[in-house]
């Protein structure tokens, strides 16, 4: 991380996917390769990257994936506009990522969801065997990766208020509702709208198919490999009913309501 904000030299046209683990960075990832590459790559095509690779491994995460195996790797191989994720928080990023003119995109999701899919997910590959009842609390304390949530969304929250130019803030529930809208959201926010003749050839509706959850769980370059396999699980808004007592989502929902009074953000929970 701090090889990441030392380091890295945004560019203008750059775009940066923010994320809070486990709220839609895969989703993400995929939704916006395929928009911005919808001309290079025909969506319906076999060969198109996303049926032949992960997301994760088409737009990397800069802390995780680059700047982990070298303090000041060559990005030479990356043509504008360049693609990155990162799970950092918005006072934590480069200052030629908040200089620049490049574009943002954060993605949250409802804090119950994100708390169990997060400790499956830590579950399945780590094994790490942490009881659901300590994960849970330590996250009512803000104690988890790139952790406290609320301060994570919080910070991106505030900065899409005060330049929606340059952060386009989204959640997951709303994609989940409307992927049609969000799409389009998406491709305005990009600067590559969808045009009127790509409305009509289905061109959104190709994109939310390649990418939907059914889709990319059931390709076999994620279904073979086991690292690959765990970024799908089964995509639910309101699973934690499944996990937690209705007294620890009380108790969840409460500190969470707390930390975000006045901002203006809600989330929706329900199944
Ligand atoms: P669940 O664990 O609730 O199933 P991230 O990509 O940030 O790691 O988030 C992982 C969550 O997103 C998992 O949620 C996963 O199943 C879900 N997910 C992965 N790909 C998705 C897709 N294409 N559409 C919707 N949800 C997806």
């Amino acid at each position: 991380m701090i090889s990441f904000q030392q380091h890295f030299q945004a560019r203008n046209a750059d775009i940066i996917l923010s994320t809070f683990p486990k709220s839609g960075t895969t989703w993400l990832k995929a939704l916006v390769f395929a928009i911005l590459n919808r001309t290079r790559y025909p969506l319906n095509s076999d060969s198109h990257p996303l049926i032949n690779s992960n997301p994760h491994d088409l737009v990397p995460t800069l802390e995780l994936n680059i700047y982990k195996k070298d303090k000041c790797p060559n990005l030479k191989q990356f043509h504008d506009p360049r693609i990155f994720a990162t799970h950092a928080g918005y006072s934590m990023l480069p200052r030629s990522i908040l200089d620049s003119s490049c574009r943002i995109i954060y993605i949250c999701r409802n804090p119950l969801d994100q708390l169990i899919s997060a400790w499956c997910f830590f579950q399945k590959v780590y094994q790490d065997g942490v009881a659901l009842e300590k994960v849970f609390e330590l996250a009512c304390e803000g104690v988890h990766n790139y952790g406290p949530f609320w301060d994570h969304v919080l910070g991106y929250w505030e900065a899409s208020l005060k330049k929606p130019g340059k952060i386009l803030f989204l959640k997951y529930e709303d994609l989940k509702r409307d992927i049609t809208s969000q799409s389009k959201k998406l491709a305005d926010f990009l600067g590559f709208p969808f045009s009127q003749e790509e409305e009509q050839l289905e061109v959104i509706d190709d994109i939310s198919t390649l990418c939907s959850f059914d889709t990319m769980k059931e390709m076999e370059v994620n279904k073979t490999s086991a690292q690959n396999s765990n970024y799908f699980r089964n995509a639910k808004v309101g699973d934690w009913t499944n996990y937690l007592t209705p007294s620890m989502a009380q108790q969840f929902i409460k500190v969470n309501e707390e930390k975000f009074k006045g901002s203006g953000i809600t989330f929706e929970m329900d199944c």
